[in-house]
């Protein structure tokens, strides 16, 4: 059976005093009953205080990006390698930000999946189409594409290690969200593009997460459609409240 995963995102958000403070409110407000997977993705600097604050809870650490380099001179770069030894072994790749305003393309991200495979670190990989795209009636394609070039390439092994985080761009921030039917519509999608290539026991088993817009009065309905096993959230993660009760609502 396939995970339900509820990751928050915080970009760049909360200094350190900040994330110290909503971890101890996340740790007294998601308790170690939870089902779901609970993940956190502080910034780069506060991911080693987060890793060592969480050690004994369930909630797990996240990175929200990495390079593909194990080492070298790559200033302002962060290596898989460098997450492992402070206990990170999850990674965000291919966020539409990093798409969008650092310039990330398929070919690179697929490098960077690569890099994480073969530290052995599991991946969110995202993707998801802008809004003209699905104004001409070409998300799926662009979803398909982003999908195939991004990360086609692994092998079949390799998907335990593999979420996938379906975001379209329009409903990142906006307050829009997709319907819990266009959510369902794109997963289905997604999963038997998934069964085509790698067959149906990988397509039933991998995680599909939803992130836009995703907040405490919506979660529960986008939660509810059946290829929606969860959601990666941005602005309702900095908040111990809001992100708590879409935690429950898994
Ligand atoms: P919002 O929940 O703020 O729309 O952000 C979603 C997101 O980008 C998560 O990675």
């Amino acid at each position: 059976m396939r995970k339900k995963i509820v990751a928050g995102n915080w970009k760049m958000n909360k200094n350190l005093v900040d994330t110290k403070s909503l971890l101890e409110e996340l740790k007294s407000k998601i308790g170690d009953d939870t089902t779901a997977e609970i993940i956190v993705a502080p910034t780069f600097v506060n991911l080693s205080t987060a890793s060592e604050s969480l050690q004994t809870s369930k909630i797990k650490v996240a990175a929200q990006n990495m390079h593909q380099e194990d080492s070298g001179a790559y200033t302002g770069e962060i290596s898989a390698d460098m997450l492992k030894n402070i206990d990170v072994d999850t990674v965000i790749l291919g966020h539409s930000e990093r798409r969008a305003y650092f310039g990330e393309t398929d070919e690179l991200l697929s490098k960077k999946v690569n890099a994480a495979l073969k530290h052995e670190m599991s991946i969110i990989f995202c993707f998801g189409e802008e809004l003209q795209d699905r104004r001409n009636d070409n998300h799926f394609t662009v979803v398909e594409n982003q999908l195939k070039n991004g990360l086609f390439h692994v092998d079949t092994s390799s998907w335990k290690n593999i979420v996938l985080a379906y975001e379209p761009v329009w409903a990142i921030g906006t307050g829009e969200t997709a319907s819990p039917e266009q959510a369902q519509e794109m997963h289905a999608f997604i999963r038997k593009t998934i069964a085509g290539a790698f067959g149906q026991d990988v397509a039933d088993n991998v995680t599909i997460l939803y992130g836009g817009s995703v907040k405490p009065n919506n979660a529960k309905e986008i939660f509810s459609k059946e290829d929606v096993d969860g959601g990666l959230i941005g602005g309702a993660s900095l908040d111990s409240e809001s992100f708590s009760a879409i935690a429950a609502a898994i």
